[in-house]
């Protein structure tokens, strides 16, 4: 019960941190919650131009989150593996609801696509991996984000089934695909009217 408890709150807290708010600020960028989709994540902190800060916003978001579980999973490494699985995917979303809904940021957060490959490559890395391939394909092919995150999160509970027989990921994965999907909802508005604006597009397309 301990565990679990410091698993829920400590994974919530790491994944509170908006890397895209604090990078942006100490580097000088201004607040990209005012710019482009308002949104804090890595995609939107590339459209203030600034590639160095939206790096830090992407590793710093995913790696919350792998860090979040890379914890959880040494805290039971001595343990029953089942109870791991458990605790490592408890760990994962409660970084992943922190990054949605930061108590710092008046619970706006992200969107959760960064946090949800850092937790996904630390628990299940080849689950990570597939999505992690999927987003790449997308964004080549399309070079729209939002479209590359939504893909890769609708097909990781594939991956999961697929390559990683334990329940738990397959839980985390339907569960973490569900809410980006509801906070994607003005992306999808606009990838339907064919006004997603696409990476490293110009003033014109900054949404
Ligand atoms: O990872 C976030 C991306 O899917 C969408 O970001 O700023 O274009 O709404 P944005």
């Amino acid at each position: 019960p301990v565990l679990i408890g410091a698993a829920i709150v400590g994974g919530y807290l790491l994944g509170s941190i908006p890397f895209g708010v604090i990078a942006t600020r100490l580097g000088g960028a201004g607040d990209v919650r005012s710019i482009g989709s308002g949104s804090i994540g890595a995609t939107n902190v590339l459209r203030t131009g600034r590639k160095d800060l939206a790096a830090i916003t992407l590793l710093g978001d995913g790696g919350k989150g792998a860090v979040a579980v890379l914890i959880a999973w040494l805290a039971t490494k001595d343990g029953p593996k089942e109870a791991q699985a458990v605790l490592v995917a408890l760990a994962a979303a409660s970084a992943f609801l922190g990054h949605l809904f930061p108590v710092w940021l008046k619970f706006k957060g992200g969107k959760g696509v960064a946090t949800f490959f850092g937790t996904l490559l630390a628990a299940a890395w080849p689950v990570g991996m597939a999505a992690g391939a999927t987003w790449l394909a997308v964004a080549f092919l399309f070079r729209i984000s939002s479209l590359a995150g939504l893909t890769a999160v609708a097909l990781a509970p594939v991956f999961a089934f697929v390559f990683h027989r334990g329940l738990p990921i397959i839980y985390l994965t339907l569960f973490m695909a569900v809410l980006v999907f509801f906070r994607h909802a003005d992306n999808i508005r606009r990838l339907l009217k064919g006004e997603e604006p696409r990476i490293g597009g110009g003033k014109k397309d900054a949404a």
